[in-house]
């Protein structure tokens, strides 16, 4: 047993269908978590991440939520928070992205990226972490961006959604950091999957984003894997409000 074990915990992890959620679930069940899987279209069994969760010999749990739709963001925070087995970990990672130049850019695809990369996160972790801090200890992860950092190009919603998370993760850690219950962000680079599948096609944006990774190289979901299960051991017992990036150097430059 070490601090980064995770043996008995049970972990949320929103937008664990694909991508970086995936890896985030499977590092978790590695270390030792139960993982209910969330997000909009989660297959009701034979999803690709509840294959990794049992492989790895934990329990997985499937439930489909629209993070477009307040109502179900509160009914699945209702749920969550009822449960007899509470939960120890909630990873806030769901996300969309719209990319459309500002001067077009539409309400519908600013209130919808918003709604789904902002408001949605604090509803459901407010829900969950009201029960952490009951308890008196809880792990709360967003993932947030290298857009909560800087701007990014064409994709203001997404821009404002993400520095927003960078706030509440630290609002959050003010006045959770007291009761026991760490709240922090990873902030990764630029990952290949398909929230970047746009950059990645597209042969002079992509150059110029790997000219300036100092890693020379895109990360992959796996790339996440040990900064989650690390903020949610008690081996980050005493980091609270951090957005820690895993970006390849790409801010350090
Ligand atoms: N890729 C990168 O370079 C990068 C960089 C920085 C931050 N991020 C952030 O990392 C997180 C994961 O992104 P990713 O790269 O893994 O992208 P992805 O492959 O597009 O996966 C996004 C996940 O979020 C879920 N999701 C999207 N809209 C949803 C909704 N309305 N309701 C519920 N779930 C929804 C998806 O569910 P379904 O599969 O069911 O559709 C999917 O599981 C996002 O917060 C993203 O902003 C990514």
């Amino acid at each position: 047993m070490t601090a980064f074990d995770l043996t008995g915990r049970l972990a949320v992890v929103t937008g664990a269908r694909r991508g970086i959620g995936r890896a985030m679930a499977r590092a978790l069940a590695e270390a030792g978590a139960d993982i209910i899987g969330v997000s909009a279209s989660l297959e009701e069994t034979g999803s690709d991440v509840a294959k990794d969760v049992t492989a790895a010999g934990r329990h997985f749990e499937t439930i489909r939520t629209d993070f477009a739709d307040p109502q179900a963001v509160r009914d699945l925070g209702a749920d969550l928070a009822a449960r007899e087995r509470p939960v120890d970990i909630l990873v806030n990672n769901a996300g969309t992205i719209r990319r459309t130049p500002a001067a077009q850019h539409s309400d519908a695809d600013w209130e919808l990226v918003l709604q789904v990369n902002l408001n949605a996160q604090f509803a459901l972790t407010r829900a969950v972490g009201a029960t952490m801090v009951d308890r008196g200890r809880g792990k709360v992860i967003f993932t947030a961006s290298l857009l909560s950092f800087q701007g990014g190009i064409t994709v203001p919603g997404y821009t404002a959604a993400k520095h927003g998370i960078a706030g509440l993760t630290k609002a959050l850690a003010n006045e959770w950091a007291p009761h026991g219950v760490n709240v922090n962000a990873i902030a990764p680079g630029y990952i290949a999957t398909d929230n970047t599948q746009a950059l990645q096609d597209d042969p002079a944006r992509s150059k110029a984003i790997l000219d300036r990774i100092p890693a020379a190289r895109w990360g992959n979901a796996d790339d996440l894997a040990g900064a989650t299960v690390f903020l949610a051991s008690d081996a980050a017992a005493y980091i609270h409000g951090v957005l820690l990036p895993v970006d390849g150097g790409w801010l350090g430059r």
